[in-house]
Parts: C-alpha cells; structure tokens; sequence
C-alpha cells in the first residue's frame, strides 16, 4: 500500500499514522517528524528549518522532496509506505509523481482528512507529544497518562499565532493537490470530525481493509 494522508495543521494524520501503520505494515514517514529531528540534530538541514517551522512557514520545495525521495528509496519503503505532511504544495506532488513513475510504480489512496478551520487552533494549542514514544496527546480530547505528563512537549508551532499561519499555508500551498489526486482517481474524502476511532474507522473503510 503507497499512500498518502493529506490535511489541515492538526486534523489528525499523525495521530491516525500511529494507529494504522501497524496493521499495514509499512513505515510512517512523516516530513513534519523528520524536519523536527533535524532541528533537535542541529545539522545544517534543521537550522534552515527551525525559524520557518516555528513562524508556521514551509520549508522550501527542493530541501523536502529531497529529504523524502531519498527516504522512500530505502529498502523498508519498498513494499509501500504512508506519507504524513508530504506532498503538501503542487511542485512537491509533481517531483513524487515522477519519481513512482520512474520506479514503475503507483499511489493507491490520498486519503483527505477534512477538519473545519475552527475546530483546528484548539486540536494544536492542545496538542502534547511523548518525546520519548513519540504519542501524541491532547489535554482535553486525549489525556495523556500521569506518569509521562511531567515529560510531555508543546510544539513550538502550536501556538494560536503560528496555527493561522500554517492554516493560511494550507489553503494556498497544500489544497490545490487535492483535484491534482482527484483527477488521478485516487482521493479519498474522510470527515475528521469525531473521535479518533470514528476517524479510523472511517479511513480503513474508505480503504477497503
Ligand atoms: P507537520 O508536522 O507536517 O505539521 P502539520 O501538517 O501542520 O500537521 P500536524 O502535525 O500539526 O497535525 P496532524 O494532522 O498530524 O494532527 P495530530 O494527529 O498531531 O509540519 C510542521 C511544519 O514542518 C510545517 O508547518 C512546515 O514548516 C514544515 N513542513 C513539514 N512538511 C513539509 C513539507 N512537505 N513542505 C514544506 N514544509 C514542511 O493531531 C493534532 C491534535 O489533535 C493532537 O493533540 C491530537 O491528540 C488531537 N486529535 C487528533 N485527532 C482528533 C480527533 N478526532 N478529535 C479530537 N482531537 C483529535
């Protein structure tokens, strides 16, 4: 299975990645997840990163289809994978394209997780991750256990500011994909709103598993 997941900032593919990848059995490659540990690094990719990821800015096209063509050529991507956060502008859609096409091989879904704006600032002001599992928490739609409260991240992106910022982003960069994946016949409408087992529920339906 090669596909996507494709949303607003905090509609939930990331919290669904977590869920689904198991039972798929192929890697969650997540552009947003790699760009972090790249800044956490320090290395010369994270410090192009980190000022435009905290002002809720994209990084620029050829610095993330470069980071993520080269992970999915790695041999545990071969039988598929589940693409979190990328493509997310119409030049990054297209260089992933060519590049299955020139591997002989095809996207099977793009799934659209779809989120009203207004319900999107309080999912990520809300948001906490475990930096040492990797879960993603919310204080009030899914509270985190006592025992890792006390190590638990906000992202710096998450702030009320920022999350206008990337929601702009979103509707000028990363909406114009979805007719690009319509036309292909391989978009996937899901309603996000509810909770993350509807919303799983949903997807593997749309899926058919
Ligand atoms: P990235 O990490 O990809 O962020 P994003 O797309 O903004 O998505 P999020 O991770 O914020 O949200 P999500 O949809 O995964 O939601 P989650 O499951 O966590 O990118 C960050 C930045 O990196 C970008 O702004 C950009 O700078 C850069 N970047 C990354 N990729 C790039 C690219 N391809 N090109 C250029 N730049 C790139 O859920 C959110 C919260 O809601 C959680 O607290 C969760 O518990 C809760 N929640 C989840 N589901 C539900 C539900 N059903 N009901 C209630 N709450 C829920």
């Amino acid at each position: 299975m090669r596909m996507i997941l494709v949303g607003p900032p905090g509609a939930g593919k990331g919290t669904q990645a977590q869920r689904l990848v198991d039972s798929f059995r192929i890697p969650h490659i997540s552009s947003g997840d790699m760009l972090r540990a790249a800044v956490k690094e320090g290395t010369e990719l994270g410090k192009q990163a980190d000022a435009l990821m905290k002002a809720g800015a994209l990084v620029p096209d050829d610095v993330v289809i470069g980071m993520i063509l080269e992970r999915i050529a790695r041999p545990d991507a071969g039988q598929g994978f589940m693409l979190d956060g990328f493509p997310r502008t119409t030049p990054q859609a297209e260089a992933l394209d060519r590049a299955l096409a020139g591997a002989g091989v095809a996207l099977d879904a793009v799934v659209l997780i779809e989120v009203p704006d207004e319900l999107i600032v309080e999912r990520g002001v809300g948001r906490r991750t475990d930096p040492e599992t990797g879960k993603i928490y919310h204080l009030k739609f899914d509270p985190p256990p006592a025992d890792v409260v006390g190590r638990l991240v906000h992202r710096k992106d998450d702030t009320a500011e920022a999350i206008h910022k990337r929601l702009e982003k979103y509707h000028s960069e990363t909406a114009p994909i979805v007719p690009f994946y319509q036309g292909k016949g391989v978009l996937r409408r899901v309603d996000g709103v509810g909770t993350p087992d509807e919303v799983t529920r949903r997807i593997t339906a749309v899926l058919g598993k």
